[in-house]
């Protein structure tokens, strides 16, 4: 006999956060579609770090060609992206999975996980191809305190969820889960993360260390939908619970992204002592403070810097501006690591 635990639900009835009136093991009827279409998308862009050749990469990185400031570029990428894919994938299993109460979205963070753990598992082959001390890229999260200051503002977020009385049904805890969201997201994924993308592109331009390149393109890619989902995730609670979304609040995720600036300048500073063939660390800042404002602007916040983007030619990669459309001429077939373009 039906009753009111079973009875057939509306898509309308469906809420991101705190739904107690839908079971979240129902995806159809579909409310969300932006985050169906982020999980159509995401898995028409499958890829393995390992179908990518590194022999190039192997004599590069074994002969003569880099400085030791450039090497320092590559190691310092590489420490920090290796840890950075596991916060993030552990946030999003342990932390923001179980408090997204809707289906479809869980769906993408299905993938969402599945792709950082490909990242992680690129770090892994770029380590071992290359012959590098795992001990040392793998433990910069602690060693180096650039890296150090960077995870431990994402960590302290996760901590706060994992505390087993949290609840996004309390006004402190739903707006203690919109900063988590912002902090993994916006600040770690769509600012921590495009420093060392430029970093790397850089010599992949220079056609040096092309292997970790083109790895770099794929999970660029991935984590531009990653962004992506994010921010509308970020956006929908916001639009269902505007309550939340107070001027306080609004303040103090402004003050958390100028904080996440002013660590990464820190971090591009320790990276770029001296500067290398077409980076320094001066125009991090400028980077660093153009794409901060991109994101503020995403989740209607003010902008802070007005900076120009001193690396015009990352729009041949990615352009900003249309960040949200992407992917959308070109999510038709499979695509595999070998048919990767970028037009
Ligand atoms: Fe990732
Ligand atoms: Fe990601």
């Amino acid at each position: 006999m039906a009753n009111a635990a079973n009875k057939r639900i509306e898509a309308s009835e469906k809420r991101l956060i705190s739904c107690h009136q839908v079971d979240v093991n129902q995806l159809m009827p579909l409310k969300y579609r932006w985050a169906w279409e982020h999980y159509v998308n995401a898995c028409a862009n499958h890829w393995m770090p390992t179908e990518v050749p590194m022999n190039k990469d192997i004599e590069t990185w074994r002969g003569s060609k880099l400085t030791e400031d450039e090497r320092r570029v590559i190691l310092r990428n590489l420490g920090f992206f290796a840890t950075a894919e596991s916060l993030v994938g552990n946030n999003l299993v342990l932390a923001i999975f179980r408090h997204v109460t809707n289906a479809e979205c869980r769906q993408y963070l299905l993938r969402q996980a599945f792709e950082e753990a490909v990242h992680s598992h690129t770090f892994l082959y770029v380590v071992e191809s290359l012959g590098l001390n795992e001990g040392e890229v793998f433990n910069m999260y602690h060693e180096v305190p650039a890296i150090a200051d960077k995870d431990d503002m994402e960590m302290e977020l996760t901590a706060e969820i994992l505390d087993p009385n949290f609840t996004t049904d309390t006004f402190e805890g739903a707006q203690a889960f919109l900063k988590n969201l912002i902090g993994y997201y916006l600040i770690m994924e769509g600012i921590f993360f495009y420093t060392g993308f430029v970093m790397v592109l850089s010599f992949h331009r220079r056609n040096l260390m092309t292997g970790i390149g083109e790895q770099f393109q794929y999970i660029l890619r991935d984590e531009t939908i990653h962004l992506n989902f994010g921010i509308d995730l970020i956006n929908g609670i916001r639009n269902e619970n505007p309550h939340l979304w107070t001027p306080e609040f609004q303040a103090a995720m402004i003050a958390r992204v100028r904080q996440a600036v002013e660590l990464e300048i820190a971090y591009a500073r320790d990276v770029l002592p001296r500067g290398i063939l077409g980076l320094n660390a001066d125009l991090f800042r400028d980077y660093v403070q153009f794409i901060a404002d991109r994101r503020l602007e995403r989740i209607g916040l003010a902008t802070q810097y007005g900076s120009s983007n001193p690396f015009p030619w990352m729009s041949e990669t990615i352009d900003l501006s249309k960040e949200k459309n992407f992917f959308e001429t070109r999510v038709t077939e499979y695509q595999s690591a070998s048919t990767l373009s970028w037009d």
